[in-house]
């Protein structure tokens, strides 16, 4: 605890130092959200974290969060220094999503508007007319079917047939998945409603449909908190990475959250639903990189126009 808070101590000395702001996301430890919050950073959903870059002054962010987040702050402020705690820290919906496969697929099909999640490479999000992120993609999906365009929805299958169900658009989906939501299972949240019948269930539309269907709340992190904050429940179910059960717990002391099995026996496992690239955020490595400016995000300089273009486009959609 003592090397802990020494941590903590010279990461807000190095912030201040070095004109940085830390923007962490719901998934991050603990110990990161908590460290956003006190040196006046942010700790939220993709689409604020990219909102929030946008609004600063200062020089240097420091994204905790996997790599797409810090592609999308360097692409939306070229001229400020981003950082991050590991480029390590990938997805596996941006690993499923190489784009010279995702390139031919959208050339075959040129009458179809593309839409992608924001867990893309910049180079995607180059090909792509829309950028989405999970609390604006039924909105978008509606605007664009209201307008009759057919839409290619890239990478997150589950996310694309939640929308898919929800507004009616023709979507022609990409196979992807994450890893993390992709293991819930209907059958265990369903036992542990027969142990607690009054607990809500929220879900992430990165997970099945069976799990999707049997949820009181559907949306992105941020959508989840305020359904737990607003709904009635005493206790809920949460399909979602366990990071954001720090938010949670915050907002509502008094109720009691339960993670979502990932197992179909109805026994919770304490450990699975926490994503590994995020996990690989720490106090340590965010540290050295305040230290010594490494792990710093690049995009390649041709990408960024093109990138900016649908990720705009997002923003001012969402506003
Ligand atoms: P949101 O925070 O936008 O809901 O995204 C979830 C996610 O998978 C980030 O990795
Ligand atoms: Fe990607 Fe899933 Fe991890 Fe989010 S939780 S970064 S979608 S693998």
């Amino acid at each position: 605890p003592e090397r802990k808070a020494e941590l903590i101590a010279k990461i807000k000395r190095l912030l201040i130092e070095k004109d940085a702001v830390l923007v962490a996301h719901y998934y991050t430890s603990d110990d990161l959200q908590a460290l956003a919050e006190e040196t006046g950073g942010c700790v939220s959903d993709s689409l604020e974290m990219a909102r929030f870059g946008n609004k600063q002054t200062a020089k240097t962010l420091v994204v905790a969060g996997v790599k797409f987040m810090g592609e999308t702050a360097k692409i939306l402020n070229p001229e400020k220094r981003i950082l991050m705690p590991t480029l390590e820290a990938t997805c596996s919906l941006d690993l499923g999503c190489p784009v010279d496969e995702f390139s031919a697929f959208c050339d075959a099909h040129p009458e179809y508007t593309v839409v992608v999640y924001a867990n893309t490479s910049a180079a995607v999000k180059a090909r792509a007319d829309w950028v989405v992120t999970s609390s604006i993609a039924v909105d978008v999906a509606e605007h664009l079917a209201a307008q009759g365009k057919k839409i290619i929805w890239a990478p997150d299958k589950h996310l694309g047939n939640y929308v898919q169900k929800v507004t009616g658009a023709d979507m022609l989906l990409w196979d992807g998945a994450c890893i993390v939501h992709e293991e819930f299972k209907a059958r265990g949240v369903l036992d542990l409603k027969q142990v607690y019948p009054d607990a809500g269930v929220l879900v992430h539309p990165e997970s099945p449909e069976s799990v999707v269907a049997i949820a009181d709340a559907v949306g992105s992190t941020s959508q989840l908190i305020k359904a737990s904050q607003t709904l009635p429940n005493p206790r809920f179910i949460v399909a979602t990475d366990r990071g954001i059960f720090y938010k949670m717990k915050h907002a509502s002391p008094h109720k009691e959250f339960i993670e979502a099995p990932t197992a179909g026996n109805g026994a919770t496992c304490r450990s699975c639903a926490h994503c590994p690239w995020m996990a690989m955020n720490e106090l340590e490595n965010l540290a050295h990189v305040l230290e010594t400016g490494s792990q710093e995000v690049f995009v390649e300089p041709s990408l960024i126009p093109k990138a900016l273009i649908p990720l705009q486009r997002m923003l001012d959609f969402a506003n």
